[in-house]
């Protein structure tokens, strides 16, 4: 009932949104984005302070944090609870693509290792690829490295070139993708730089991978009835044995014990070689405990937004217009089509809304394609759909305002005046989304239940609306005949391929780190990031450690290290048996001693507290390699996070380095009382030599399942 209640008064405060073009010029002469705000009357039972309130809706649509002086004037209208917020001139797009807005910027403003970059090799287990697109064009390159000992069967007419250079497929389907999925993850790790690129002039501009000097191999291990888990464990051990230098896999299920999951056995055998794995959070969320991705010898990848957004916007046919996220690239040309509910396989010819609700209750219109052409459909709602259907264009209103856009477009559609609701849906279009980066709520959350006291996932990467190149055969979203060379997608697929090309760029500089150091490097100088919101979705169980910054992630100054010996020995503590560990390591292993989980080496801190503890302490122990300055002084700091109450001391608090590769340990005691069993509480741990800042994000809790 208390989401009723929500309902009744986000129904009477209801957020309309037209963009248009007025002019507006400042005191000063300069033209300054100005927006009018036009105000329905408002039920007086609801408390406002409208100036207020309006401020606080031009935040929302604009995504600004600073509108003072903005807001001209608020008018009061006829019409109840509909609110129209006008920008005063066309809105200025400063997007940048994913690339850009990680800070690798285009051409020679990146510091780039073009030499080792050439020799890098990233396999990419995934649907297959599309060898013919522009993303993988073998101009310019040489020979592969001498260390490439893979193959190309991707089957019939299948070429693998100098960029592409090798190909294996488990599916007796053919390497070839028919996907695109597979085109897509590649081309975002490692795909050539290709100018001039949209679709259909949705985000044009140039289409690049992180290492676009690097070569590819792809393994095709799924296809569209899904992927086998033989198919899974067997492309890793070719990976491995072919000489990849990183793995970059986009595919995933429920969370499995370590011993039950390929995708784990796998990124196991390919840790031992040196050979650091990337892996998709999955899309399970935002409900907590699902994220499937729960190894420590993994990095685990969630997916965030980006300064670039599409918008899409509803005109019903009275000029209310309702702005929400899709990808539409059809042009109705301003035609208004009846608006009706329905299942999208009876309906031709008209906008379909369906609605859903999720544990957040957020509705979701979805508009199908009429039979001639126009907009695409896919009527399952956004965080259920499954890795293999990701070519997504549902309607969703926008996140700020989507509860009140849905209700306003369900009230719409039951108006009683109304017995033929009618409207048209635009082109999407780009603006500037100055809240970047936030996790998408597709994205899977923590935490982790396999091994409770290990954090996942470990950071968040761009993955909502990526361009890529994409297969040619595949359609690009449900009863789409058209075919298409790029594509956007969302998820965390496409998150995944971002920090593998991210994990190559570090390698590009630091040949000789392992897995678990490059794996350091990224958490521990990832961008911190914030709870947007209350609840398990919007905490460190979403992004990990913070958003990936390439360019600070190539000189972290310390690392956690772990080795082979360190997994077993957190998998000894996890109580897993000999026969287990055969499984997963491939060699006879005996447990020696007690290790607990929680004092793995590794970069984050975690530790799930009993609910019936009223107070509790922990402990932490880690291990920090000298990678900065040979002679270093760090300090630890610790910084609380927004209503934590924690206890946290470190021991010791000063760390005096005196050489390159030294090793020095230290232990994290963190206690308190009263933990809230709805959320996680946590911290920062922060070593700082005054050049580096060294983070590690500590978050302790009670969830229980
Ligand atoms: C980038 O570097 C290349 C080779 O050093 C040089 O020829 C080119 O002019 C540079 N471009 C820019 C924009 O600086
Ligand atoms: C090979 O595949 C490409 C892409 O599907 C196609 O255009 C071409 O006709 C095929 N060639 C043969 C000989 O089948
Ligand atoms: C991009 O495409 C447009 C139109 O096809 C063309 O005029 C322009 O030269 C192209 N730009 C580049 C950089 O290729
Ligand atoms: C994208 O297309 C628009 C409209 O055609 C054009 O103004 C803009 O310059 C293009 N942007 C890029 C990066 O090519
Ligand atoms: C359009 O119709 C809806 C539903 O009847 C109504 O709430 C809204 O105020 C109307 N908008 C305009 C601009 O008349
Ligand atoms: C995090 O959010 C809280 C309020 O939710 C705010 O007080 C704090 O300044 C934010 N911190 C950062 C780093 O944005
Ligand atoms: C492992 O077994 C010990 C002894 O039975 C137990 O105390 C501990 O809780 C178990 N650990 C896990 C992670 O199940
Ligand atoms: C929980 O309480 C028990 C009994 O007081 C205590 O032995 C245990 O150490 C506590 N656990 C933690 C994590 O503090
Ligand atoms: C290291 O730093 C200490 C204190 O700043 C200084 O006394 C010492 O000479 C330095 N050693 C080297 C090898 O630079």
């Amino acid at each position: 009932m208390a989401e009723l209640a929500a309902s009744f008064c986000l129904l009477s405060c209801v957020v309309v949104l037209c963009l248009s073009s007025v002019s507006a010029v400042t005191d000063d002469g300069q033209h300054k984005q100005v927006y009018v705000v036009y105000m329905g009357s408002l039920p007086s039972r609801l408390e406002y302070t409208p100036m207020s309130h309006h401020m606080s809706i031009l935040q929302e649509v604009t995504g600004e944090s600073s509108i003072e002086g903005r807001l001209v004037r608020s008018y009061k209208r006829k019409m109840e609870g509909v609110v129209s917020v006008f920008p005063s001139k066309k809105l200025q797009i400063h997007w940048t693509a994913s690339w850009n807005f990680m800070g690798l910027k285009e051409g020679n403003n990146t510091k780039r290792n073009l030499a080792v970059e050439s020799d890098t090799i990233i396999g990419v287990i995934d649907t297959g690829i599309w060898p013919e697109s522009e993303s993988f064009s073998d101009k310019g390159f040489g020979p592969p490295p001498k260390k490439w000992k893979g193959v190309c069967s991707g089957g019939k007419n299948f070429t693998c070139n100098n960029k592409l250079i090798g190909a294996r497929d488990y599916t007796s389907e053919g390497a070839r993708d028919n996907h695109g999925h597979g085109t897509h993850t590649a081309s975002t790790a490692a795909g050539n730089a290709v100018a001039n690129t949209s679709f259909f002039g949705i985000g044009n501009g140039t289409v690049r991978g992180g290492v676009p000097a690097s070569r590819i191999a792809a393994y095709k291990v799924c296809t569209e009835d899904g992927c086998t888990s033989d198919a899974i464990l067997s492309a890793f051990d070719d990976a491995i044995a072919d000489g990849v230098d990183l793995i970059s896999v986009s595919l995933g299920g429920s969370p499995d014990r370590y011993e039950e999951d390929t995708l784990s056995i796998g990124a196991f055998h390919a840790m031992t070689k040196g050979i650091l794995t990337v892996h998709s959070a999955g899309n399970s969320g935002p409900d907590p405990a699902m994220i499937g991705s729960v190894a420590p010898w993994i990095l685990t990848v969630a997916a965030s937004t980006t300064n670039r957004a599409f918008i899409t916007k509803i005109v019903l046919k009275n000029g209310s217009t309702l702005v929400g996220k899709s990808v539409n690239s059809f042009d109705m040309k301003g035609k208004n089509y009846p608006l009706v509910y329905g299942d999208y396989a009876e309906k031709k010819k008209e906008i379909l809304v369906s609605v859903y609700s999720s544990s957040s209750d957020i509705a979701v219109a979805t508009i199908t394609r009429d039979r001639q052409g126009f907009a695409a459909v896919c009527p399952r709602p956004l965080s259920a759909l499954s890795m293999m259907t990701l070519t997504l264009l549902p309607l969703t209103l926008t996140p700020q305002s989507n509860k009140q856009s849905s209700l306003f477009l369900i009230l719409f559609l039951d108006s009683p005046s109304l017995s033929h609701p009618q409207g048209t849906l635009l082109k999407t279009e780009a603006i500037f989304n100055q809240k970047a980066p936030t996790v998408g709520s597709f994205s899977s959350r923590g935490p982790n239940t396999i091994a409770v006291d290990l954090l996942k996932p470990d950071i968040t990467a761009p993955g909502i609306e990526i361009l890529a190149a994409y297969s040619p055969d595949a359609e690009p979203s449900r009863d789409d005949t058209r075919h298409v060379k790029y594509s956007v997608l969302s998820g965390t697929s496409m998150s995944c391929p971002h920090a593998a090309g991210v994990a190559a760029y570090i390698k590009t500089f630091h040949p000789e780190w392992s897995p678990s150091m490059i794996q350091s490097a990224i958490m521990t100088t990832a961008w911190p990031m914030n709870a947007s919101e209350t609840g398990y979705a919007s905490t460190e169980f979403a992004y990990g450690a913070g958003h990936v910054d390439p360019i600070a992630a190539l000189n972290p100054g310390l690392v956690y290290e772990l080795v082979k010996a360190d997994h077993i020995a957190f998998l000894c503590g996890l109580n897993y048996t000999s026969e287990t560990l055969k499984l997963i390591s491939g060699e006879a292993v005996t447990c020696s001693g007690t290790v607990l989980p929680r004092n793995l080496n590794y970069p984050s801190m975690s530790a799930k507290i009993p609910a019936s503890n009223s107070s509790f302490t922990v402990n932490f122990k880690r291990t920090v390699t000298n990678l900065g300055t040979p002679n270093s002084t760090y300090k630890s700091k610790i910084v609380l996070n927004h209503g934590s109450k924690l206890k946290v001391k470190v021991t010791p608090s000063v760390l005096s380095m005196k050489s390159m590769n030294e090793k020095q340990s230290f232990t994290v005691t963190v206690s308190g009382s009263d933990l809230d069993s709805e959320l996680p509480s946590s911290a920062n741990l922060i070593w700082s030599d005054g050049t580096h800042n060294v983070r590690s994000p500590i978050v302790v809790y009670t969830y229980e399942l």
